[in-house]
């Protein structure tokens, strides 16, 4: 897709043409969740919208999210679930829209939907049905899309922005600047968003991948990839924050949603902590197996419990192995810390190129919690991901950009 054009067609070749154009009430940068979310409750007050993209394709993120199937949101949604310097910011843009009312949203479309786990709602056929959704929606709000713009220029005079485009010029009373973060450039991702925020003086959180799988170097490295396609449930710890879900051994290092998880929270140079077990005191079992059948190897009861390649990788590892009467307790309990404490030190992540989200952004102190608008300039809003606010994975950060994008379009 191009251009969407919308009830109001007559703008956009005004807008080509070159002829310095009528301002539009509301000009937003980026079609993404949030962006088009705004634009959908901005125009259905009667403004007139424009959305802008670079990128050839509008939503692109929707439509790859999820595996194709969009994890649209999570029906625990809360403060709680995002990671921001300020964990406030998020408290009133999430209780004006909350999971149920996306929820209301999808079901008027008759989009069919199921919970997977733990909350998490996805599309049953695809995420291209939250797209259409949308775009209809756009349609039906007047808004106007267009795709491929460039976007060179940015300045402020006399309360009207104006932006030079590969399209043309464009003006607006007001700019609302929703293009995420640097995540997946591939997609269309970039830090435009900060470049903004810093031109108009506003501080930029110090941006980091976030859900991103974690790499190692050295020796543990090609042991990690010897176990690569072995999944094990664990709890991962980072200082006092722990998530109990997947973990997933890669080529690369670690992945896998508890991985993710943690990876937003994690600082390089620091270890992270692994419970491969975490509904068994290993040392208890092992010392109770030791009483009960003392003949019985030591792999044997840990591949009772855990994948046997890793099992077999935690014997090597410890070097302790053989008839479990033959094994003193400090070496079960040797064994057992690997299992239930397993210290691990990333080299790093992934980086942009694979992370889902991006933690950090327009840092929150510049904005205000209920409009989006930066306290310092007047008529300049950011929303969505390019905002200091990032949420867990599992649907929360598309309800913090349709609930960013709907509190900025309603009090714009
Ligand atoms: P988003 O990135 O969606 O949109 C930004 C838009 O701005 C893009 O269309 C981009 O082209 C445009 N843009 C960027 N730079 C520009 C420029 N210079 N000029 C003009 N336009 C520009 N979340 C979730 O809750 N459930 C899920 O299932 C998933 N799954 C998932 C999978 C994968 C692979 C990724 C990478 C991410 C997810 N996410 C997710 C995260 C989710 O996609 C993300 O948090 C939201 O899309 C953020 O919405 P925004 O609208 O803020 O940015």
């Amino acid at each position: 897709m191009e251009t969407t054009s919308s009830s109001k067609p007559e703008s956009l070749p005004a807008a080509r043409s070159g002829v310095q154009p009528e301002p539009f009430d509301v000009l937003i940068i980026g079609a993404g969740a949030a962006g088009l979310m705004c634009a959908i409750e901005a125009g259905k007050r009667g403004l007139k919208v424009l959305v802008l993209d670079h990128a050839k394709k509008p939503a692109e993120k929707i439509r790859i999210s999820g595996g194709g199937r969009c994890n649209f949101t999570n029906i625990h949604a809360a403060p709680e679930n995002y990671i921001s310097q300020n964990p406030r910011f998020c408290v009133s843009a999430l209780r004006r829209y909350r999971p149920q009312d996306f929820i209301n949203l999808v079901d008027r479309y008759q989009i069919k939907w199921h919970e997977k786990t733990l909350g998490q709602l996805f599309c049953d056929n695809s995420s291209q049905d939250i797209i259409g959704m949308l775009f209809r929606e756009c349609e039906r709000a007047g808004v106007a899309i267009i795709t491929s713009s460039e976007i060179d220029e940015i300045s402020h005079k006399d309360e009207l922005f104006r932006l030079t485009t590969s399209r043309g010029p464009y003006a607006c009373r007001k700019l609302v600047v929703a293009c995420g973060g640097p995540s997946i450039p591939k997609m269309g991702a970039s830090n435009f968003g900060y470049r903004i925020a810093r031109q108009f003086g506003l501080k930029v959180i110090e941006p980091r991948p976030g859900l991103v799988p974690l790499t190692f170097s050295g020796p543990l490295k090609e042991k990690l990839a010897a176990l690569s396609g072995v999944s094990q449930e664990v709890e991962v710890r980072f200082g006092k924050v722990k998530f109990r879900e997947a973990l997933l051994f890669t080529h690369r290092g670690l992945s896998g949603p508890a991985i993710l998880q943690i990876s937003s929270y994690w600082r390089e140079g620091e270890p992270l902590r692994l419970n491969l077990l975490p509904d068994h005191d290993l040392f208890a079992l092992l010392k109770d197996a030791k009483e009960a059948t003392p003949k019985q190897e030591l792999i044997t009861v840990l591949t009772d419990h855990l994948p046997r390649r890793l099992a077999q990788f935690i014997v090597e590892e410890t070097g302790v192995d053989g008839r479990l009467a033959d094994l003193s307790h400090k070496k079960l309990q040797a064994v057992a810390a690997m299992v239930n404490d397993w210290q691990v030190l990333p080299n790093g992540t992934e980086g942009y190129r694979t992370a889902e989200v991006t933690v950090g952004g327009v840092d929150t102190d510049e904005l205000s919690s209920k409009t989006f608008e930066a306290k310092k300039v007047p008529g300049l809003y950011f929303i969505g991901e390019v905002v200091d606010v990032t949420g867990h994975l599992g649907g929360y950060n598309f309800q913090w950009a349709w609930a960013s994008g709907h509190a900025c379009g309603q009090l714009i």
